[in-house]
């Protein structure tokens, strides 16, 4: 894969859609980019502290080096900070900067910057406009496309937020080149599903490409960036509160998220999910469904990307089968599948998820101990 040219691919929302914007060395751009974007008596700029160090000092020096006014505002990395704690903290420090509402927040850095920061936008003062910058792999093709925003509470992750969607997304692919090899790893998952709930051709260029990109070549990057945001774009455009087509993307999620929370967040939301696709495969072929060697064939291609990689198992088994009836997905206390009719397409016959029973759930997890 290649993709040296800039891109720009559009997003339909509500209040008439924003660009996503995606080029190598486009974080020097900002300075241009953003009063033509969203024009603004002061930039806000939030990012993880991270990042920050890596980014955002250097951004707001080069906004302020081409007379924009604009500052940076920090928190701790980490989903930790993912908190309205976090977020009451942020809307007093732009409270306390005076920031108004001719103010724009920028969201820069990874999908709990962009969730945080977006959540910050969408309630300071009835909502101001954002952009988002994402930087990590999965803020540059999951969290900065679809417009949701917020915070996780006690209750469970994203249950406090609201629909802020960007006037524009500014990607930058170099930016992964800084990027921990596992958090690629995570956005790559997420790539993988992309091309199995849509695009077979894609999902082989992925697995051909596998090294590169996990080396965050910026060709290869920048073209995976470019077709998952494509494929983002589109399914949530039609759809933005995820009332029907939308929930393909929680494709392998359903059983993701209950290995995330059983493992009480030690196994990573990228590693949880390439599992969770690969016993939701093997639970649509049992249902006579998804095609035979589906899971087998997407277990080879996560593989490729060190996907899922070392999970205790045993020890995981039990409390994920106590977990799904309380995911998000769940509709009248059922819990709801995604599932795929092959690689690249997605069944949607009587609906775009799918009741399982859970005497099959039981036995596809249970089996996961012995494969
Ligand atoms: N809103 C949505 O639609 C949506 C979709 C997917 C995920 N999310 C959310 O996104 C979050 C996960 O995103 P994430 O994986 O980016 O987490 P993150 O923001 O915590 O970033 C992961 C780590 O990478 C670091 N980082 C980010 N960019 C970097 C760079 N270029 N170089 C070096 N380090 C960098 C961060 O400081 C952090 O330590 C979760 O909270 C999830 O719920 C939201
Ligand atoms: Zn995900």
């Amino acid at each position: 894969m290649t993709g040296d040219t800039p891109v720009t691919v559009q997003v339909r929302a509500g209040e008439g859609g924003y660009p996503v914007v995606i080029e190598c060395g486009i974080l020097d751009r900002l300075p241009e980019l953003l009063p033509a974007f969203a024009p603004a008596y002061r930039y806000a700029v939030i990012s993880d502290a991270h990042v920050a160090a890596l980014y955002g000092e250097t951004a707001v020096a080069r906004l302020r080096g081409e007379g924009l006014r604009a500052d940076l505002f920090t928190f701790p990395s980490g989903e930790a900070s993912k908190s309205r704690r976090q977020w009451s903290i942020l809307t007093d420090r732009l409270l306390d900067a005076r920031l108004g509402r001719d103010g724009v927040v920028v969201a820069l850095g990874g999908g709990v910057t962009g969730d945080l920061a977006g959540f910050v936008a969408a309630t300071y003062m009835r909502g101001i406009p954002l952009v988002q910058v994402p930087t990590s792999l999965v803020a540059m093709i999951d969290a900065s496309v679809g417009g949701k925003t917020g915070v996780d509470v006690e209750a469970g992750k994203n249950l406090v937020g609201s629909f802020h969607p960007p006037r524009a997304v500014v990607v930058d692919p170099l930016a992964l080149g800084t990027l921990e090899p596992k958090e690629r790893a995570s956005g790559l998952a997420e790539a993988v599903k992309h091309g199995a709930i849509l695009d077979r051709a894609y999902f082989d260029q992925l697995v051909g490409a596998a090294d590169t990109l996990l080396a965050a070549e910026p060709g290869p990057s920048t073209a995976a960036v470019r077709r998952s945001v494509e494929i983002k774009a589109e399914v949530v455009s039609g759809d933005e509160r995820e009332a029907g087509r939308r929930q393909i993307l929680n494709y392998g999620h359903t059983l993701g998220h209950a290995i995330e929370a059983a493992s009480n967040y030690g196994v990573g939301h990228g590693q949880a999910v390439a599992a969770g696709m690969v016993l939701e495969a093997r639970i649509g072929e049992r249902l006579g469904i998804t095609e035979k060697g589906t899971a087998d064939q997407l277990s080879a291609a996560l593989g490729r990307f060190g996907l899922p990689g070392r999970l205790e198992v045993s020890a995981l088994v039990a409390d994920v089968l106590a977990y799904p009836m309380r995911d998000k997905k769940m509709r009248a206390g059922r819990e709801r599948y995604i599932l795929l009719e092959r690689i690249g397409s997605c069944h949607s016959r009587g609906g775009w998820s799918h009741e399982v029973p859970a005497s099959l759930v039981r036995e596809v997890v249970s089996g996961w101990m012995t494969p």
